[in-house]
């Protein structure tokens, strides 16, 4: 069995070894991903794959908490981060009193907040709290609606300035890792030079410290899109259908359930 990654191997591998991360809603999902990966994200992905929403905007704590706590009897062996879904840190006091619930209500690692420089106080808030805290810059799904879109960022000089300095907030206010997301690869790479700890891309190419995937989009059962920076590693939607059609069909030929499947 793999050994369970800790804040200081996640921290050293920056130097070693590309980091795998992957998302992971439950029990069954995340037992399957745990000897391949090494960290597993319950990400507020699981609003829009899992429970059918446009966006991520509503989930909930009390989801975060529940898929927390499935993934973590799943994964026993893994390094868990927990998303703080939109609205549980807007500032101090209910980033600390949220973070503190997640932490008291699950066995997870560490929570994951999304912005740079706006969001370093809140950072620095949590982690000199005993909240361990990777952040998360570039394309930030909770500002879906308020910046009309899902954005690509680093395309002008301002951005990569703005970037690379919400980087070093991020990481001078304690975290100890920050996912990136849809950033031009290039920039992005400046971005994890710029830093000592790791920064774990998600559309923002080659040049950073680890990927992270949506598991539902890289195992195709998500249907609705599929962003760019997705590979599909298995058509899992046609894979699910095709079973399922051919259970139905022997159901209703009565074919199924047939002598060994019967007492
Ligand atoms: O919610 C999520 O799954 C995420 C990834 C896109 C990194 O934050």
């Amino acid at each position: 069995m793999k050994k369970k990654m800790t804040i200081t191997s996640i921290k050293k591998a920056k130097a070693d070894k590309p980091l795998v991360m992957i998302t992971a809603y439950d029990a069954l999902f995340a037992k399957l991903f745990e000897n391949s990966a090494d960290m597993i994200l319950v990400g507020d992905s699981l609003n829009m794959s899992f429970a059918g929403k446009n966006d991520t905007l509503s989930a909930s704590l009390e989801q975060m908490i529940y898929h927390t706590n499935a993934v973590c009897a799943g994964a026993k062996n893994s390094f868990v981060v927990c998303d703080m879904p939109f609205g549980t840190y807007v500032n101090k006091d209910d980033a600390l009193r949220n973070a503190i619930k997640v932490f008291q209500e699950t066995p997870a690692d560490c929570v994951k907040i999304e912005g740079g420089l706006d969001k370093a106080d809140i950072v620095k808030h949590l982690t000199s709290n005993g909240i361990a805290v990777c952040g998360h810059i570039g394309l930030l799904p909770q500002a879906f609606r308020s910046e009309g879109g899902y954005k690509v960022k680093g395309k002008t000089e301002d951005e990569k300035r703005s970037l690379i300095a919400d980087a070093k907030a991020i990481e001078e206010a304690g975290a100890f890792c920050m996912v990136i997301e849809g950033v031009k690869a290039d920039v992005a790479a400046e971005v994890a030079k710029s830093v000592e700890v790791p920064v774990i891309g998600i559309g923002a190419g080659v040049d950073v410290d680890g990927q992270v995937l949506v598991f539902s989009d890289m195992l195709g059962l998500f249907e609705e899109f599929t962003p760019k920076f997705v590979k599909k590693y298995l058509d899992g939607a046609l894979l699910v259908k095709d079973a399922v059609a051919n259970y139905a069909d022997e159901v209703v030929k009565r074919e199924f359930p047939k002598e060994e499947h019967t007492y």
